[in-house]
């Protein structure tokens, strides 16, 4: 039976002190994928030690790697890899193992996985990801929840590829497939992200040949073979925007510390336009006590948009501001899971078609609630802070899926927090009714 994990939170506890935020998330899911291509150890450090690093470390153990993960250093040597098919377990747990797709396609030439989580060719698409390596020139099949891969002897071949929908999971898995792929691949309109930048340098220091990553152009040039490197991972925005989140609607002084705020430029400025105040330094961000918060209306873009995944730990945080907020997500318009749950604490936001909206400023009360997603959780722990008397947030697990140590992080800086494991099951998916993202 699995464990169902619960986080409990006593609100009113004003945060202080310091918080270092780990290496992305974003980035380690790809990165791990990426360093199998070598048939030599690639040496990770500054990897976050959550759950998604845990279930890659045993989906890359059970086809035959060797991995070692300590101190948050992590080294992968896939001299023994093989190819098998990953028809379901921990493969379905994140959705980043659609990373193995073009890593594996790369390296043998065949892949058999079953989709990740939540995915399906449905609510969530993997269309762009299929004619990426359709352009490359592999065959793919797919049927129900599987989908095989497979070049023809001739391995794939570089081509030009124009992507219709920026994507980031597109973008990288289209490099991964192209760097071994004979001659030249051009992806236009390529996503932007840091973490697409951060996957590109590992990979060159492994000896690719990719240019224009970050930009919306990336060149890549084949070679034959890559070999063993070492990498530092790039900072989390993501988990560092949900800390100055915290800072800003409960801190009383909270620096947080390994942070680059340039993948943080959006985010920052709204903030300022909602009268955050902040002091920005070298790789730190100090938030002091804020006096009354502004409401702004939120948008979501690609990056160097505002973070699609920052959207939900904003919605808590302008619960404490003054006025009418309207938040709209442009990349899923499904990230809504927090807003039955915030209302159940009393926050007066409510859904109008494609918009989250927010009268605020609200009192909330803690009570019990579920984290549908990752961010969503994130947005809950915020609100259980802010909120009066304590709150309950179910099916946890989604929370340390993407933040390393944050009930440690939390309870040194001041918070009443803790996590209780219980011999409950977690209701199905089927019973909750809602879109699960698996993000
Ligand atoms: C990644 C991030 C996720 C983030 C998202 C957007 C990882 C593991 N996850 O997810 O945290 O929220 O980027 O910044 O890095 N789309 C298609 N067809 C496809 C692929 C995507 O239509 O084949 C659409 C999606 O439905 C979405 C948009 O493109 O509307 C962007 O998705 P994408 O950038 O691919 O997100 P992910 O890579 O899944």
């Amino acid at each position: 039976m699995k464990r169902m994990k619960k986080i409990i939170i006593r609100g009113g506890r004003p945060l202080s002190g310091e918080v270092t935020v780990n290496g992305a998330k974003n980035s380690i899911v790809a990165l791990m994928p990426a360093a199998i291509l070598a048939d030599a150890p690639v040496i990770l450090g500054g990897v976050p030690d959550i759950l998604d690093v845990r279930s890659l470390i045993e989906i890359l153990e059970s086809m035959g790697s060797v991995v070692k993960f300590e101190n948050n250093v992590l080294v992968i040597d896939s001299s023994k890899l093989k190819s098998i098919p990953m028809l379901n377990g921990k493969i379905n747990s994140l959705r980043a193992s659609y990373y193995l797709m073009g890593a594996l396609l790369s390296k043998f030439g065949e892949v058999v996985v079953g989709l990740p989580g939540g995915c399906n060719l449905g609510p969530r698409p993997i269309d762009l990801h299929v004619k990426g390596f359709e352009a490359l020139g592999a065959r793919v099949f797919h049927e129900k929840e599987v989908v095989c891969l497979q070049t023809g002897p001739e391995g794939l071949k570089g081509n030009h590829i124009f992507m219709d929908t920026v994507s980031v999971g597109a973008t990288i898995n289209i490099i991964l497939a192209a760097v071994k792929a004979t001659g030249k691949t051009v992806i236009e309109n390529a996503a932007r992200e840091p973490e697409i930048i951060d996957v590109a340098t590992l990979l060159n220091n492994m000896g690719a040949k990719i240019r224009g990553a970050g930009t919306n152009e990336i060149h890549i040039e084949g070679v034959e073979q890559l070999s063993e490197a070492r990498h530092f991972l790039i900072p989390d925005r993501i988990e560092a925007g949900t800390y100055l989140a915290m800072a800003a609607a409960v801190g009383e002084g909270v620096t947080v510390k390994n942070v680059l705020y340039e993948h943080l430029e959006s985010y920052l400025l709204k903030l300022e336009e909602m009268n955050v105040k902040v002091t920005i330094s070298e790789n730190s961000i100090f938030v002091p006590a804020q006096g009354k918060l502004k409401t702004i209306n939120v948008k979501t873009s690609p990056y160097p948009g505002l973070a699609t995944d920052l959207q939900q730990p904003m919605t808590s945080l302008l619960l404490k501001s003054h006025g009418k907020a309207e938040l709209v997500d442009m990349i899923y318009e499904g990230r809504i899971g927090h807003v039955s749950e915030l209302q159940k604490m009393g926050a007066n936001i409510s859904i109008d078609k494609n918009k989250i909206v927010i009268e605020a400023p609200n009192k909330l009360k803690g009570t019990e609630v579920f984290a549908s997603d990752l961010r969503a959780g994130a947005s809950l722990v915020i609100a259980g802070l802010m909120a009066d008397g304590v709150t309950t947030i179910r099916n946890a697990k989604f929370i340390l899926r993407g933040y390393d140590r944050m009930i440690e992080k939390l309870t040194q800086l001041g918070a009443d927090i803790s996590l209780i494991e219980m011999d409950n099951e977690e209701p199905k998916i089927e019973e909750r009714g809602k879109q699960w993202l698996t993000i």
